[in-house]
């Protein structure tokens, strides 16, 4: 009997060192990014994916893509293009990973920060990051990205770049996802 509560007590101690530890590990992925992991309401996941008007011959770059929700709205509706999702955390990478498991193909998750990342292959680029991230990502993108690039910006935009269009996703006030902001590059 002695035993046995000494292997649940055990037992108890390492489930809470291994919570606390993920724990951390979540709150430093919050910490250390000027774009906290708070997804794009998969209600609006269609409106982005229209808006981003992809094609077969489509690159799309989600850059902080999350757990990859996003990319993997717009590899259902348009399988033959092909999808990058760049993102720096741990967390949502792996969450990205084991969703895509069955289907990796034309959808490659590169855990890296995208700054140091060659940007030129897209043609198509979502982001859905606060304003200050968007402001110094665009020299960036303004170097890399082919001439007629569509980006397509949730909520925030960019100060020193005019959008083309803008769509109003008509959702209740204060909620996230309000509307898509439309770039060419
Ligand atoms: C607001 S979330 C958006 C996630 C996803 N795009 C979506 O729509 O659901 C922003 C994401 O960008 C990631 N992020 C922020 N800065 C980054 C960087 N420099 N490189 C890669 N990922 C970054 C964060 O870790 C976070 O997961």
């Amino acid at each position: 009997m002695t035993w046995l509560l000494l292997i649940i007590y055990i037992l108890t101690i390492i489930t809470a060192v291994i919570a606390t530890a993920l724990v951390l590990f979540w709150e430093s992925s919050l910490i250390f990014t000027r774009a906290p992991f708070i997804p794009s309401p998969a209600v609006i996941a269609p409106e982005i994916i229209d808006a981003l008007e992809l094609d077969e011959n489509s690159v799309l770059y989600d850059l902080g893509c999350g757990e990859g929700h996003v990319l993997l709205a717009g590899k259902s509706k348009q399988p033959k293009a092909k999808f990058v999702g760049i993102e720096r955390s741990w967390v949502p990478y792996l969450a990205a990973k084991y969703k895509a498991r069955e289907d990796g193909r034309n959808l490659e998750f590169i855990r890296s920060n995208f700054f140091k990342c060659d940007l030129s292959p897209a043609n198509r680029v979502f982001v859905y990051l606060f304003p200050g991230l968007m402001n110094d990502l665009l020299p960036k993108l303004q170097k890399e990205l082919k001439p007629g690039t569509r980006l397509v910006s949730c909520d925030f935009e960019f100060k020193d770049k005019q959008p083309v269009k803008i769509i109003d996703l008509n959702r209740p006030k204060n909620s996230l996802g309000r509307r898509l902001l439309i770039y060419q590059f």
